[in-house]
Formats: C-alpha cells, sequence, structure tokens
C-alpha cells in the first residue's frame, strides 16, 4: 500500500536537506520539505545547487525505517526506487529520460534532476533517510557553468505549476518507496541506465586518465559495472569515475 505524503512549503529556506536534519527528531514517515527559493541549496561531491527563484521544484522527502527493515548495506535500494519514481513522473509528463547512475535524470545528453541522499545509520540498519530532489521545471536559462543543465519547460514548452507538479512526484515517490520494494526494481533500474551498452568515453578518478567503456550494469552494492574494449569489467564506486560527455 502507498503512504500518503504531508508537504510543508517554505518561501524561503538555506536547504531543505538541511532543514530537515535540524527537525529530525520531530518528522514523521513520508513527510516533505519543499522550498520557491533555497539559498544555500546542496548537491552531491560538496556542490553548490543552484536555482532560479520560484522556478523549479526544490524538496526534502524523509523516510522512517523500523529496525531491521532495510540494512545499511542496501542503500542502494533507496537511490534506484527514488530515481525509478522520478522517471515515472516525468514519463507521465511526456518527458523520456534516462538514469545517469547513481541517481542523476538525464534527458538525452542534459541533466535534468539531481539527488542528495543522506541517511542516517544506527547498528547496520538505516533508521532514517532525507532524499533531496532537485528537478528542473520551469526554468529558461540558465547561468553559464553548469553542466549540461535542461527543464522540463525547455523541453515541452509547458509552463508548470510546482505545487501541482509536487503532488504529482510524491504519489510517484510514495509507490516506489514504499517497503517492500518492487521485484525486479534492480533489473529495471539497470535498463533505464544512461548509456548502457554503448560504448563511451570515461575518466578513471583515481589516476585521471581516459578510456572507452561500456557500462553493463550496477552490482548489488551499488557499483557501477564497465566493460572495457579489452573485455576487463572494472567496477567503479561513486566519484571513482566521471562521465567524459
Ligand atoms: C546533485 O545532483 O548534485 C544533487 C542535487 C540535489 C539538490 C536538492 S534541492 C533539494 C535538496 N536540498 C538541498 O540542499 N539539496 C537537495
Amino acid at each position: 500500500m502507498k503512504n500518503k505524503i504531508s508537504i510543508e512549503w517554505y518561501d524561503e529556506i538555506d536547504s531543505t536537506n538541511t532543514e530537515m536534519q535540524r527537525k529530525i527528531d520531530a518528522l514523521e514517515n513520508f513527510s516533505v520539505i519543499a522550498a520557491v527559493n533555497q539559498t544555500a541549496g546542496r548537491g552531491q561531491r560538496g556542490n553548490t545547487w543552484h536555482v532560479q527563484e520560484g522556478k523549479n521544484l526544490t524538496f526534502s522527502l524523509f523516510l522512517k525505517f523500523q529496525p531491521g527493515e532495510l540494512e545499511a548495506a542496501d542503500n542502494f535500494l533507496l537511490s534506484e526506487a527514488a530515481a525509478l519514481a522520478m522517471l515515472d513522473y516525468l514519463r507521465g509528463e511526456g518527458v523520456e529520460c534516462k538514469i545517469k547512475w547513481p541517481n542523476d535524470i538525464y534527458y538525452k545528453n542534459k541533466k535534468i534532476c539531481g539527488m542528495l541522499i543522506e541517511n542516517t545509520i544506527s547498528e547496520r540498519n538505516i533508521s532514517n533517510s532525507i532524499i533531496g530532489i532537485g528537478l528542473n521545471v520551469n526554468q529558461k536559462d540558465f547561468p553559464a557553468g553548469l553542466v549540461n543543465p535542461i527543464s522540463m519547460s525547455q523541453i515541452t514548452n509547458k509552463a508548470y505549476s510546482l505545487k501541482e507538479e509536487l503532488v504529482k512526484l510524491c504519489g510517484c515517490l510514495s509507490s516506489r518507496l514504499t517497503l517492500p520494494f518492487g521485484e525486479g526494481m534492480a533489473n529495471e533500474y539497470e535498463e533505464c541506465l544512461y548509456r548502457k551498452d554503448e560504448f563511451h568515453e570515461y575518466s578513471d578518478c583515481a589516476s585521471g586518465k581516459p578510456f572507452e567503456g561500456k557500462i553493463i550494469g550496477v552490482s548489488t552494492d551499488g557499483k557501477l559495472c564497465v566493460e572495457t574494449e579489452k573485455g576487463e569489467v572494472r567496477r567503479f564506486a561513486f566519484k571513482e569515475i566521471s562521465y567524459i560527455i
């Protein structure tokens, strides 16, 4: 059964993930904090997440788990479920996207959505998770320097109500993130991977060396499996590989 999500909107906040961290003890399972504007939005790898005020969705979803429900070693399931929920929602809006491992959402070669998932671990279990999502919705111009951004509006030529879209998107998140996770979710995630089964250029972050490889899947612990031209399969953790796009 799907959980009902309650949404609290702020006009302005530093970061919805940070606000959730501050309120963590008082938060209910499946609560959402959304902001019209974030003044210190956080991205992956310590980056800042920039948005144009009032144009895009920036929000965080809080999930609470009982002891034994979700092991810390299975944390990648949260990335899979959240990324698939985003594809479900975008497909419903007529925007066909792919998942750029681990959980960026790409339209062709451009990034439409990013996620910052922050888990609290207690005795090898995940006790709660903050799933922060930034989705480019109505923004038409992006500052130079952002890597390959695109918005829903640029693709469909429509203008969206952020509040209405967030309700629809939360429905998709609730369906995918309610335990138990759907059977075959890992396979479905792999099938939706950006650049799967095609040779492209990557960079090995440890050596800085570029190489040609083909993404063939993701291991159960969330590592990206890339086959090289010599047929060798290399497994990369987050921050160990970068895509050359
Ligand atoms: C990334 O791709 O680098 C992740 C971006 C995540 C941005 C969202 S916006 C809502 C939530 N609050 C934050 O401070 N970050 C996430």
